[in-house]
């Protein structure tokens, strides 16, 4: 808050998992937040009715086309809120002096563009779009620090390591904080125990049903195949200046502990919670300062149990692709990111198996080897190239499941 002023929040992806729990903390300390502007692809019924609520100066969605149509509604309404359409308005509006803070909650790589504009203005911002770190890790965090940006991770796990790591941690020297490792916990997903000949079968609902956290189908799915945690290995680097190598996956199934911090004396700090994104979200917007959440406080005593166990590689073979691509380094995140992306997108449809998708990407990096990158344009490219590769190897696999 400036001043005692209410902090101005843009929130791209408004009408996403991540959207609406923001605007549910937002709605909660209306004293402390405005909305200064909303953004959604397709979601016009539902962003008109966040304008409702939250009356935003802008919104702005997929094309020009639906602006029109919100603008209609909303001026029937008696509403003035400035509609635009499209990618330009989506990086303009991202940029726009109204904002403090931008939250970052469109899904893929469509959220980079927008989340470079927060960051190329010295914005606040919070980051759950990982996608954008993942393809573009060392431009990202280059433009942060050029620009004075702040990042704030919304990710649960992210967050909860930030929340571990002491005031003053210096991403380019975490030994001199004595850190020596983290430790990323996942959930293991909806298929932790499901007998690993049967996720041949399985479908995008059984896929989307993930046992602790409600979440878009995309990150869903990606729980589900565990590369969501691959995505988040290289977020974890990219965020704490951390080598692969020091940061461990453990798969914990209660979603309790958020993740830990290993410091070179041997104390381990870990942040904990129930499984509710506002709590991240609220301390992110909120930093340094805390506010209600909404979520519910943690009862220790009916969770009874903490459990821990290493990813079995046969079952998430995501994981691995996903460490390897780090090591690789280059283009090689960028281009896995887009891969998955596809595949994702074509189990969704019922056009590949659940299996495929690990097995597409895997065909997808034996196919495109690593290639340096040195501009955002590098990093379009890789993403087209590995799209391309993506649908046509995804072809192949249903031409194959047809036969
Ligand atoms: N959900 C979680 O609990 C969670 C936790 C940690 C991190 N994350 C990360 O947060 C991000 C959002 O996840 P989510 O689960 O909130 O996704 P989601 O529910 O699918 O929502 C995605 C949002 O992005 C918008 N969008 C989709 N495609 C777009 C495009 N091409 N251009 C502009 N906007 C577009 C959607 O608009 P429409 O509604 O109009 O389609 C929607 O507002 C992802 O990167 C995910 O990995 C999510």
């Amino acid at each position: 808050m400036k001043g005692g002023a209410p902090t101005s929040v843009t929130v791209l992806g408004a009408t996403g998992s991540i959207g609406v729990s923001t605007l549910d903390v937002i709605a909660r300390n209306t004293d402390r937040f405005r909305v200064h502007a909303l953004t959604a692809h397709s979601n016009v019924d539902l962003l008109f009715r966040q304008c409702l609520e939250f009356r935003p100066d802008r919104a702005v969605v997929g094309s020009e086309g639906l602006a029109e149509l919100l603008s209609r509604r909303l001026s029937a309404a008696g509403l003035h809120t400035d509609v635009r359409g499209g990618t330009e308005e989506l990086r303009d509006v991202a940029a726009a002096s109204g904002s403090d803070v931008v939250v970052a909650g469109i899904v893929g790589a469509a959220g980079l563009a927008p989340t470079l504009a927060a960051v190329g203005c010295g914005k606040r911002v919070l980051l759950a779009n990982k996608e954008a770190l993942v393809m573009a890790g060392a431009l990202f965090m280059e433009a942060v620090r050029r620009h004075g940006a702040e990042v704030l991770p919304l990710d649960s796990e992210h967050n909860a390591i930030f929340q571990c790591l002491p005031g003053g941690y210096r991403r380019d020297d975490p030994g001199a904080s004595g850190v020596r490792r983290v430790l990323l916990t996942a959930s293991g997903g909806p298929f932790r125990e499901v007998d690993p000949a049967e996720l041949e079968t399985v479908t995008p609902e059984q896929a989307c049903a993930h046992p602790n956290w409600v979440m878009g189908r995309k990150i869903s799915v990606d729980s589900a195949t565990m590369m969501n945690k691959g995505l988040e290995l290289a977020e974890a680097c990219w965020l704490f200046g951390l080598a692969p190598e020091q940061v461990e996956v453990i798969v914990h199934p209660q979603s309790v502990v958020h993740s830990l911090v290993e410091y070179r004396d041997g104390s381990v700090l870990a942040q904990m919670g129930n499984p509710d994104m506002r709590i991240p979200i609220a301390h992110a917007l909120a930093y340094p300062q805390r506010v209600d959440s909404g979520g519910d406080p943690l009862d220790l005593l009916r969770v009874a149990r903490l459990d821990f166990e290493a990813p079995d590689d046969r079952r998430f073979p995501c994981l691995k692709l996903a460490r390897d691509a780090l090591d690789a380094g280059g283009d090689a995140c960028a281009t896995l990111n887009a891969a998955n992306e596809e595949a994702v997108a074509a189990f969704l449809d019922g056009r590949i198996g659940f299996m495929d998708i690990g097995r597409v990407l895997a065909r997808v990096m034996e196919q495109l080897p690593a290639v340096a990158v040195t501009s955002l344009d590098d990093v379009m490219a890789a993403d087209q190239r590995g799209r391309v590769r993506t649908r046509a190897l995804v072809a192949e696999f249903e031409a194959g499941r047809r036969a």
